[in-house]
């Protein structure tokens, strides 16, 4: 189950915290011949959308700090992420 699989406390020491420098092999985009094929894509997509947010609206923060996960044993995700940010800082280009 993908949903668990980079979870394994065997394998990584915080397997519920987000570590950018892990260097553990980890499966978010599967692995052997059916590695995702557009893996390479959603990385850059990821640090281009991330990055952008993060530099256009510094005061972004978390209405509350208990995520709303969804309840599937296949896929991990959240079924929201309610933000707030400074009105001013938004603008659409
Ligand atoms: C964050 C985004 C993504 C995640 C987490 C993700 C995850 C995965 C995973 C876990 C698999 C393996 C499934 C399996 O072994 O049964 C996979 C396969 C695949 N992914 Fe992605 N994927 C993402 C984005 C994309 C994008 C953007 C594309 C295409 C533009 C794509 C195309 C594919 C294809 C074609 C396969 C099948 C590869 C095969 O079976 O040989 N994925 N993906």
């Amino acid at each position: 189950m993908f949903g668990c699989c980079n979870r394994d406390e065997d394998k990584f020491p915080n397997p519920q915290e987000i570590e950018f420098n892990r260097t553990n092999r980890n499966l978010p985009f599967g692995g052997g011949i059916h590695f995702c094929l557009g893996a390479f894509l959603a990385r850059f997509q990821g640090q281009v959308a991330i990055n952008n947010i993060i530099q256009r609206l510094p005061n972004l923060q978390l209405v509350n700090h208990t995520p709303d996960w969804r309840e599937s044993i296949t896929l991990r995700g959240l079924k929201s992420l309610p933000l707030t940010f400074d009105k001013n800082d938004f603008k659409t280009y």
